[in-house]
């Protein structure tokens, strides 16, 4: 991971960009700092350090679409870096990703960006969006009554984060079944059952909450429908570009409920770009 992927002009003054950078810095210097000697710990390390690298590049191509200010830009940057920082203490003390088995990764987050006092000197009310954000980047509904800041950088991260979990388990799907990181899909059994309950949550076009998952292709159908949470013309955009929908739809069972769920999900997509 560079650390030069952060720096930006996002802050007019030179104090204020020092400032950040040297946030940014020590965030990445922790990032770094998990190491294991068993391969499969470090390949998971590493996963969550690209992914937080990937998920800063989106989150910044959605920013731009929608004009922010050059603060709102920078605020949307740190909690991309911030958003997963709970999966190294999560891996390194559980060695799973799996919330239910373990803890909440972003409720373990926000605990360390506390303890840690990254962002302790910047003004309250930005401190409270990152915070906000990162709590509910990983809930199936978003909290309501969020005020209309929080409800942005919120709802950003939650696209970003999804596009890049997208791409990131469609390329892991595809690999022989022997040489697949099983802590990307929870440790779910790649049999070819399907749960109702997930069809049904798809169908009727809402997205699928992981507790009812028993299987990678329950996952998938799940991942399916993401689409009807996710929030920017510009996400949208991306998803379509990168065909993840159709490259979920190929990797499943050709079953009637996983066909409409694919139809459903196609139309949505296409109406969320007219
Ligand atoms: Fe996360």
């Amino acid at each position: 991971m560079k650390k030069e992927f952060i720096e930006t002009e996002l802050f007019d003054t030179e104090t204020n960009l020092e400032h950040y950078n040297s946030i940014c810095n020590k965030i990445l210097d922790y990032i770094m700092s998990f190491n294991s000697d068993n391969p499969l710990i470090q390949q998971n390390y590493n996963l969550k350090r690209e992914h937080t690298n990937r998920v800063v590049g989106y989150s910044e191509v959605i920013a731009r679409s929608l004009k922010l200010e050059k603060e709102d830009e920078m605020i949307v940057q740190l909690i991309a870096l911030l958003h997963d920082i709970g999966r190294f203490e999560q891996m390194s003390q559980y060695e799973t990703f799996n919330d239910s088995e373990s803890r909440d990764h972003a409720e373990l987050g926000v605990e360390i960006i506390k303890e840690k006092k990254w962002i302790s000197h910047l003004p309250d009310y930005i401190q409270d969006y990152i915070i906000s954000a990162i709590s509910n980047h990983n809930k199936l509904d978003m909290l309501k009554n969020e005020n209309e800041k929080v409800s942005l950088f919120s709802k950003i991260i939650r696209d970003a984060d999804k596009i890049d979990i997208l791409d990131l388990t469609i390329k892991e799907y595809s690999k022989p079944a022997k040489n697949r990181n099983e802590k990307l899909t929870l440790g779910l059994a790649d049999k070819p059952h399907i749960s109702k309950s997930v069809v049904k949550s798809v169908v009727n076009g809402k997205p699928a909450d992981k507790k009812q998952l028993k299987t990678v292709n329950d996952f998938k159908l799940m991942q399916i429908s993401w689409v009807y949470d996710v929030n920017y013309k510009k996400s949208f955009s991306i998803i379509n570009k990168m065909q993840f929908l159709k490259q979920l739809f190929d990797s499943l069972p050709k079953t009637d409920d996983v066909f409409e769920a694919y139809r459903k999900a196609k139309i949505h997509i296409e109406n969320q770009l007219i």
